[in-house]
């Protein structure tokens, strides 16, 4: 089987983690879990995070707070991991730029762009945005008023003698692989966006920044052979992709599954570095640089209908994030953000009101409520252990296989939203089915009519067997409360089986009669509307 190699963008580390790196980094969680759920096993899957230490305001900022650009570098990409690690988020390797086992591969990968005269030496003048450290068309920079598009503030005109990546050579080669491979840039709003601005053609784009006497132009990777330059940090970041994996223990891992990023740095990711893996492949002295197989691009996140910024103070930072896990857990957040967010092409707002209302119908009165229903009449009419049955067929069943077949096809798309939500459709027809069967109603004329008895084992073993499968699709959201559930019904997936055989109903790995299944607390607490937002001072 190919392995399933995901990636998130490398964050800056003069930032401190907010609710956009934590989301990505889930998202790419949530996807890596998808990935060993529907494989039956781990091996093969690799999901790599870290950061982007090579920016120049990582000088600037390391002497704000008077320590040595490394330093800080160290200090604040431990925060990047901890909040990484807070989410819950299980990452295979953490790249950060300013190790030796990166710097070496790119120098290694300039070198061999240079021989082949993909990278040359010219001279460059343009519009600087110091905010995103990258320049600006003249077109884009007139269109915003020669502001920044991202933070409002001045571009600068600048001039130096720079080394240029011969990105305008690859044009025709990149819109033939797009119209090729319509996934390689989803979704489909963004695949447009790019194709659009392709076809109106491509310049060549700088590599290189000088270094001069100022600190802040010492800090990065030098160009092979010109100590008086250094590698664009956007360059040397790209490539942590490939130096991770290329290692003689991981480079079958490439070329990754999916490059997910936020759309802010799509054209970097579906132009430029697709063109250096090309070039890379024409030098033919790296093994194996084959295009990443997608680029998936999702939106941003706002704040209560607005967007978020320092100004306006409404960063939803780590510090929000902890307080929603404290009151509602941590994999209610998870949940919140994974199946609520700007995955597809539109943003989308981090509303309380939301929170509370998609806590309540999918977790608290969803799956919670569920689970607690019907290990409640196991309790009562079965001494809490699963009855014997047959399976037949019911709505569950139907429910369960539709869940099934759909889950994968969902996350192969990467609608991971779609994919978990598969587990809501079973809670739903598990929910359905007690209404209309009243298994209840029929317990009570057991006494009067024992035959009853029957009827009644099969619908609860429907129902505990819905419980049960629901809880697969939802466990790459919620691996602690689905881990939690298999604890108390002593249903732990097999190690070893994948989605397909795990969620067979009725199947090799069902609740087998007689299985104790323990009531226990409720696995979410209702949430209460009229209460305020957690965290908010
Ligand atoms: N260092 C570059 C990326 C280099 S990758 C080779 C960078 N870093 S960043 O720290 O600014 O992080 C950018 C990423 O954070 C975005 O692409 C997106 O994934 C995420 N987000 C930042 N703010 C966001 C929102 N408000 N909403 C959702 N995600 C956003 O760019």
């Amino acid at each position: 089987m190919a392995p399933y190699y995901i990636t998130t963008p490398i964050y800056y580390v003069n930032d401190r983690p907010h609710i956009g790196h934590c989301y990505t980094t889930l998202l790419a969680d949530v996807a890596a879990r998808f990935a060993i759920l529907i494989r039956g096993s781990a091996d093969g899957v690799f999901f790599l995070t870290g950061t982007d230490e090579h920016a120049d305001k990582v000088v600037t900022s390391a002497a704000e707070h008077g320590v040595s650009p490394q330093a800080w570098a160290d200090q604040n990409a431990a925060e990047f991991r901890k909040a990484f690690d807070f989410m819950g988020c299980g990452y295979n390797d953490f790249i950060r730029t300013t190790e030796p086992r990166h710097k070496e591969k790119v120098v290694r990968y300039i070198e061999a762009l240079q021989k082949s005269g993909d990278i040359y030496q010219g001279e460059y003048t343009g519009w600087y945005d110091a905010g995103q450290e990258e320049y600006v068309t003249e077109t884009a920079a007139k269109e915003h008023g020669y502001k920044s598009a991202i933070n409002g503030k001045p571009l600068i005109k600048r001039t130096e003698p720079c080394y240029f990546f011969r990105l305008s050579k690859y044009q025709g080669e990149l819109l033939k692989h797009m119209e090729a491979n319509p996934t390689f840039v989803q979704p489909d709003s963004r695949r447009s966006e790019v194709l659009g601005r392709l076809k109106q053609g491509l310049n060549d784009v700088p590599v290189s920044r000088p270094v001069t006497d100022d600190p802040a132009t010492q800090w990065g990777i030098r160009i092979p052979g010109d100590p008086k330059n250094r590698i664009y940090v956007w360059i040397d970041a790209l490539f942590n992709y490939l130096t991770t994996v290329d290692t003689p223990e991981r480079k079958q891992l490439w070329p990754a599954s999916v490059h997910l990023i936020g759309k802010d740095i799509l054209w970097f990711h579906a132009v430029i570095w697709p063109a250096l893996l090309m070039a890379l492949k024409r030098g033919d002295s790296i093994e194996r640089v084959d295009l990443p197989r997608m680029v998936f691009g999702h939106g941003w996140w706002i704040s209560e209908g607005q967007k978020m910024s320092k100004s306006l103070g409404n960063f939803i930072d780590l510090e929000r994030l902890k307080a929603y896990a404290g009151r509602y857990s941590l994999d209610a957040l998870r949940w919140y953000l994974a199946t609520q967010g700007p995955i597809g092409g539109v943003d989308a707002d981090f509303s309380h009101a939301k929170f509370v209302e998609v806590y309540n119908a999918d977790l608290a009165n969803g799956i919670g409520n569920c689970a607690s229903r019907v290990s409640n009449m196991i309790a009562k009419y079965f001494d809490g252990k699963v009855p014997a049955a047959e399976a037949g067929a019911s709505s569950v069943a139907e429910a369960c296989a539709r869940a099934a077949a759909a889950a994968p096809a969902r996350a192969a798309e990467f609608d991971l939203a779609g994919g978990l939500h598969q587990g809501i459709e079973v809670v739903r027809a598990v929910a359905g089915y007690i209404n209309a069967t009243e298994p209840c109603k029929l317990a009570r004329k057991i006494d009067a009519e024992p035959a009853l008895k029957g009827q009644l084992a099969t619908i609860l073993y429907n129902c505990a067997e819905g419980v049960r499968i629901a809880s697969l699709f939802l466990a790459p959201a919620m691996p602690q409360k689905m881990g939690e559930l298999w604890k108390r019904w002593n249903c732990a997936p097999a190690a070893g089986f994948h989605l397909g055989e795990l969620a067979k109903f009725g199947g090799p790995h069902r609740l087998a009669p007689g299985t104790a299944v323990e009531k226990g607390d409720a696995l979410f607490m209702r949430a209460d509307a009229a209460e305020s937002a957690p965290g908010k001072s």
